[in-house]
């Protein structure tokens, strides 16, 4: 099992400066935490230059052109380079998004800087161990659970009540707006975070389900759910434009209701 805790209090260096394109003149240095743990030593901030005229206009496209024509040890997740699998997250000039749909462009100042999503254990350079925060969602038990017997056809809902999952079933499950919030950095063991939550509560109002009282219930604990302090960093971060505080005061609106 390799080890996959990045050492807290390690210090980031100034790491390799790779050469320029020959030729190109269109030029995007792009500065990146590398840490192998292989390697046992500190992590380092390693710099490169992208040629744009050779290059897509994403910061992910950058990534890739890095690791195809400078340095194929760069390592990073990403997948349908359409901002549908969550799995490019990281925090680039210091907000946690998606590498695919942020363009280059759009980076503030001459430098793309990037680093892992915060205050997750590193696996290698940009990929975060996110083995907690699937457990997480796990323990939500995220499907539709009933008691009724299964109908022939299928399970029928209302447009009206199929409209009160908007805002919810678009989550990608990035974990950008998780590990923006200060409480799920400090609580993060015992703290199920936003991204989960809102989860939760896509569960918790889809009229098909049949186990609201048991999710509740699973809900009702002064970690899970009562350590967020309405600090809407989630919501800044949220690539999809999805609100995960609002969710968590409807649960918490929730656990008043049926206590009345
Ligand atoms: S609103 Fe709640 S979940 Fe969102 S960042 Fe703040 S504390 Fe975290
Ligand atoms: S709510 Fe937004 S930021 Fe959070 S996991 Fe879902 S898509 Fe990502
Ligand atoms: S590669 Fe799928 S969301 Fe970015």
């Amino acid at each position: 099992m390799v080890q996959l805790t990045l050492p807290r209090n390690s210090q980031v260096t100034d790491g390799k400066a790779w050469p320029k394109p020959d030729g190109a003149t269109n030029l995007v240095e792009y500065r990146i935490y590398r840490w192998n743990p292989d390697e046992g030593r500190n992590p380092r901030v390693d710099t490169y230059y992208v040629d744009r005229d050779d290059c897509g206009p994403m910061v992910l496209d950058g990534l890739i052109y890095i690791k195809n024509k400078i340095d194929p040890t760069l390592t990073f997740r990403r997948s349908c380079r359409e901002g549908i699998c969550g799995s490019c997250a990281m925090n680039i000039d210091g907000t946690n998004t998606l590498a695919c749909t942020k363009g280059m462009d759009e980076v503030a100042g001459d430098v793309v800087k990037i680093y892992p999503l915060p205050h997750l254990p590193v696996v290698k350079d940009l990929v975060p161990d996110l083995t907690r925060f699937y457990a997480q969602h796990r323990s939500i038990e995220p499907w539709l659970k009933t008691t009724t017997p299964t109908p022939e056809k299928e399970w029928r809902q209302s447009h009206e009540d199929r409209a009160k999952l908007d805002g919810l079933y678009e989550c990608i499950l990035c974990a950008c707006c998780s590990t923006s919030c200060p409480s799920y950095w400090w609580n993060g063991d015992r703290y199920l975070g936003p991204a989960i939550l809102l989860q939760a509560y896509r569960w918790l109002i889809d009229s098909r389900d049949e186990a609201t009282g048991e999710r509740l219930d699973n809900l009702e604990d002064p970690f899970r759910l009562y350590r967020c302090h309405t600090i809407m960093n989630c919501a800044q971060a949220c690539p999809k434009g999805l609100n995960p505080a609002k969710a968590i005061a409807e649960i918490k609106k929730m656990m008043v209701e049926r206590r009345v």
